[in-house]
């Protein structure tokens, strides 16, 4: 199996190319990562001369770059590569519609014309938009994004949908609940809460705290990929999540319980604009389809997380000085330019 994985610097993709080579060790990765603030090559230290991974630095919008990517024969796609952030996006989406849109557009294009046997992409539960208590979507639900950043990831997906029905082009989404776990960029809830307690630091929650989401530990998600990519249909949607929404609060919370840390570093701070109050999948396709089970659990997943950034301080100062940038600028320039050879 030879995959060209793009956004694999980032948070999930870096955790899947690990998982990857460890689970099917005669599997060949190109990771194409444009290495935007979000991408570090920090997270794949330990695989970096693995004989079997070849990193490539470019941008998923640019035809030129893929074109040449797939002139090597790829088996499959799993395209990972995005910007991410909810309240960058509503400060500002043009990096969204540009990457997340036009991107997956461009990639969508050219791995039809070389006629890559498997196209996975990597949608989210934010498409279904905000649910009420008795609700969970499941692959029918209807699309209502309602941040920015979900509208540019429900376009892409849509635009995957569309090679599929339009062209047979075998593509393959799934859309996953929020995700939690090593290496993820300290913008986000968990690891930011972490982060903070770590230095005393107040954990802003917006709003009321009540909002809730379906924690994934993010190694199930990898596992997750792994059987839709060898066993999903063609066509299909598959949802992945844990299957039990929590509130914010109550994940904050328990965070300070495990690090022994004060709930007077709560501040409730302004909300976010359009903050989606609830998400909720049903998971039952993959569940029955392809016989997916998340195996970890809140409490252990977060307690793995907290230990985590616990033992990797000079990690989260590099997240948190910039100092990584540096570090990725100087690995590119010492790499050979030419396109690696699988
Ligand atoms: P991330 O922000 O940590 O990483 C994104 C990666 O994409 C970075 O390495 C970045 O450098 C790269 N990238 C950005 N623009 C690029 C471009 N134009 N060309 C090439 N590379 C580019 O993101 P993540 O949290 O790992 O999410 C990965 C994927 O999973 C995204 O598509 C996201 O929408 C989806 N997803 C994430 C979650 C979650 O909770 N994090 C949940 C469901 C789905
Ligand atoms: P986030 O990790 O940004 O993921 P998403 O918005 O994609 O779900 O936020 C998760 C939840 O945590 C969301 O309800 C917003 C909330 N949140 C806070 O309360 N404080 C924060 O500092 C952050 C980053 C998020």
């Amino acid at each position: 199996m030879k995959l060209l994985v793009t956004g694999g610097a980032g948070f999930i993709g870096s955790n899947f190319i690990r998982y990857f080579l460890r689970a099917h060790p005669d599997a060949h990765i190109v990771n194409l990562d444009k290495l935007t603030y979000a991408g570090n090559l920090d997270n794949l230290s330990e695989i970096e001369s693995h004989p079997n991974y070849k990193f490539v630095r470019g941008d998923v919008a640019d035809s030129n770059l893929i074109n040449s990517i797939l002139s090597q024969p790829i088996d499959a796609i799993v395209h990972f590569a995005a910007e991410t952030h909810v309240d960058r996006s509503i400060a500002d989406a043009q990096a969204f519609v540009r990457t997340n849109v036009l991107g997956t557009y461009t990639l969508l294009d050219v791995a039809k014309r070389k006629r890559v046997g498997r196209f996975l992409h990597i949608s989210t539960d934010e498409v279904y938009g905000s649910l009420t208590a008795d609700e969970s979507a499941n692959e029918q639900s209807h699309i209502q994004p309602n941040s920015p950043y979900a509208a540019s990831k429900a376009a892409s997906d849509m635009f995957a949908r569309s090679f599929w029905q339009t062209y047979q082009f075998p593509v393959v989404i799934t859309r996953c609940s929020n995700n939690y776990g090593p290496y993820q960029f300290p913008e986000k809830l968990i690891p930011l809460m972490i982060t903070h307690a770590l230095h005393d630091m107040k954990l802003p929650v917006y709003g009321d705290g009540l909002n809730e989401r379906d924690w994934l530990f993010v190694e199930d998600h990898c596992r997750a990929i792994d059987r839709v990519l060898e066993a999903g249909r063609p066509g299909e949607v598959y949802n992945i999540g844990f299957g039990r929404p929590v509130k914010n609060l109550e994940v904050v919370r328990l965070l300070l319980r495990i690090m022994g840390k004060s709930e007077d570093l709560i501040e409730f701070v302004a909300d976010r604009p359009g903050h989606d109050r609830r998400y909720a999948l049903d998971t039952g396709k993959i569940r029955a389809e392809l016989g997916w089970e998340p195996a970890v659990g809140l409490e252990q997943g977060l307690a793995e997380t907290v230990e985590w950034y616990r033992n990797h301080p000079d990690w989260v100062e590099r997240t948190r000085n910039g100092e990584y940038l540096t570090y990725c600028e100087k690995f590119y320039r010492n790499r050979d330019a030419t396109l690696p050879q699988l």
